[in-house]
């Protein structure tokens, strides 16, 4: 395995990957991988030649008040993790690579709409940091395939619109979200939770799951459906940020012909910020 520092020895990499005529996965991460992540390399190694995986911790899309200080950072276990499953290059980009002239002057990218809902709401500026990064990325490893979890469901669809509206040449890739044994959705930010939030964590899906159920039931006062759900995330021990049932294209509130939806949740528990997502097909 390939483990790649600077964008000079990546484009080398690349050009004779592209002149054997083989087809590029990338999986972009910041580390601490877990069985999420892997996941997504073990469906990028299905559909492509060589899979090149980066890490790169990216303090754009953190806000002033979250964890970039104290994301975990566990280069060595996760190059073996990566190693283990036949990656072919690791892409470790230093912060000077990817911003040479500070946060403050960088050149950013925007999807306009979809950015500033949902969890955009809450953490804004996010997700213009998330598509900056993707596209810095996307440039320097030029793939043919990208491969993305359904857990940041948001940050899929925010990546996929900049994608067509940029023309850009590959394929956006969504990958069903792995969860634990009990419901949790994978998430680097689990290991933050106490042993007694841990055990309560699971209930966010359920209630998700229970919710998901009235609405395939027929329940359509959703906005009352969806308060009351809240509530009783609330009397469980749950800070919810927000309990959203939208159309799943365009994250818009939904319409009485949209067929497609989905369930979005954000909630903390202590300090740790839990998101989820459910999709509901209603054909
Ligand atoms: O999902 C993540 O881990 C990050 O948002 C990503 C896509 C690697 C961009 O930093």
């Amino acid at each position: 395995m390939n483990i790649i520092k600077g964008v000079s020895q990546l484009r080398e990499v690349r050009r004779g990957w592209q002149l054997e005529g083989k087809v590029i996965g990338f999986v972009p991460t910041m580390g601490n991988l877990h069985q999420g992540h892997l996941n997504l390399v073990r469906e990028a190694k299905k559909h492509a030649d060589v899979v090149v995986v980066s890490i790169f911790v990216n303090p754009m899309q953190f806000g002033p008040d979250e964890d970039l200080d104290a994301y975990p950072r566990t280069l060595d276990n996760d190059a073996s993790l990566l190693n283990a499953l036949g990656v072919d290059a690791i892409f470790l980009p230093s912060i000077d690579d990817i911003y040479a002239k500070g946060l403050e002057q960088q050149t950013f990218v925007e999807v306009p709409g979809l950015s500033y809902m949902i969890c955009g709401a809450s953490r804004p500026g996010h997700f213009r940091g998330v598509a900056t990064i993707v596209c810095k990325l996307f440039n320097m490893v030029q793939p043919n395939l990208a491969f993305f979890g359904e857990k940041d469901f948001q940050q899929l669809q925010v990546i996929k619109a900049m994608v067509e509206d940029l023309s850009m040449n590959l394929e956006v890739v969504g990958v069903p979200t792995t969860r634990e044994n009990d419901g949790l959705a994978m998430s680097s930010r689990n290991q933050y939770l106490t042993d007694s939030e841990r055990k309560l964590a699971p209930t966010l899906y359920e209630k998700m799951q229970a919710l998901s159920a009235e609405v395939l039931g027929g329940r359509r006062d959703l906005t009352k459906l969806l308060e009351t759900y809240k509530s009783e995330l609330a009397g469980l021990g749950f800070k919810p940020d927000y309990l959203e049932l939208r159309n799943a294209h365009t994250l818009l509130q939904p319409g009485h012909e949209d067929t497609k939806l989905v369930l979005l949740a954000a909630a903390f528990l202590g300090k740790t910020r839990l998101i989820d997502n459910l999709q509901i097909s209603l054909v």
